[in-house]
């Protein structure tokens, strides 16, 4: 009900009690053809799914666990831009739900308040002979959790919106926000291209111009984080003054 107009045609919700991952439902109904605007939602996954193989903790009824089906007209390596614009969307969503609450972007796509994970984003594509087929953006959102709600091993490192508002959140309204968020950055960005999704990624971003550490799996090295380019990549400046690109990778913030 508080989808924008414009959108109430052209998204097709599919809301489960529970799935093993919405990312696995979506990918199903993808492959069968499900068209752009198709979304996942569940309540609850058994088997939620986070970036490199990591699992991804979703409490019943806690969070926005979902999944945009999307049939994007570029070209797979433009693709790396989607999560950091599902990023922007989920800023956004926040900033709309809960007035005042303060988190931004860890490169490249991790939403963190008071430096802990309040959301994550997982994207998956199908390609084809360079052709996009479809890509899958899967987002976890933690909306109501108290602290006792994260499992031991998230203690300290995961905060939900609740805990940053001191209240409830509504999850449907948090829902719509974002999801109407994200289709209006993702149309400009198809129309306007990268610069769309770069200014408002900037101002929303935690490391540029701060010392990071990156992790590679070649190993970590220190430097300055300097800016991203129209791929999404970080710039970073490393200790012998080079400016390197990182597209794959973890990057953290140097303390001290
Ligand atoms: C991360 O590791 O930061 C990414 C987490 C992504 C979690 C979301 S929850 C909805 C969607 N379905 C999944 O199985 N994973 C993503």
């Amino acid at each position: 009900p508080y989808l924008i107009a414009d959108l109430r045609e052209r998204i097709k919700i599919f809301h489960f009690h529970q799935l093993d991952s919405t990312n696995i439902y979506a990918r199903k109904l993808a492959t069968a053809g499900a068209p752009e605007g198709t979304v996942v939602i569940a309540e609850s996954q058994w088997a939620g799914k986070g970036r490199k193989g990591r699992s991804w903790q979703s409490a019943s009824g806690k969070g926005m666990w979902l999944t945009l089906v999307l049939r994007p007209p570029i070209l797979p390596r433009q693709t790396t831009l989607l999560p950091l614009l599902t990023a922007v969307a989920v800023v956004e969503a926040v900033e709309k739900t809960v007035p005042g609450a303060a988190c931004g972007i860890k490169w490249p796509n991790d939403v963190l308040a008071q430096n802990r994970k309040l959301a994550g984003i997982l994207t998956e594509m199908s390609a084809e002979l360079d052709m996009v087929n479809f890509v899958l953006v899967g987002v976890g959102v933690n909306l109501n959790q108290d602290e006792e709600d994260f499992a031991p091993d998230l203690l300290g490192t995961a905060i939900s919106l609740k805990q940053l508002a001191g209240d409830k959140v509504n999850r449907g309204q948090f829902t719509a926000a974002f999801i109407n968020a994200f289709w209006k950055l993702y149309e400009r960005y198809l129309q306007e291209g990268a610069q769309a999704v770069l200014g408002p990624w900037r101002q929303k971003a935690l490391v540029l111009g701060k010392e990071v550490i990156i992790h590679e799996y070649t190993g970590d090295w220190a430097g300055m984080a300097l800016d991203i380019d129209e791929e999404g990549a970080l710039l970073v400046r490393d200790e012998q003054q080079q400016i390197r690109r990182v597209l794959a990778g973890d990057v953290t913030l140097r303390l001290g």
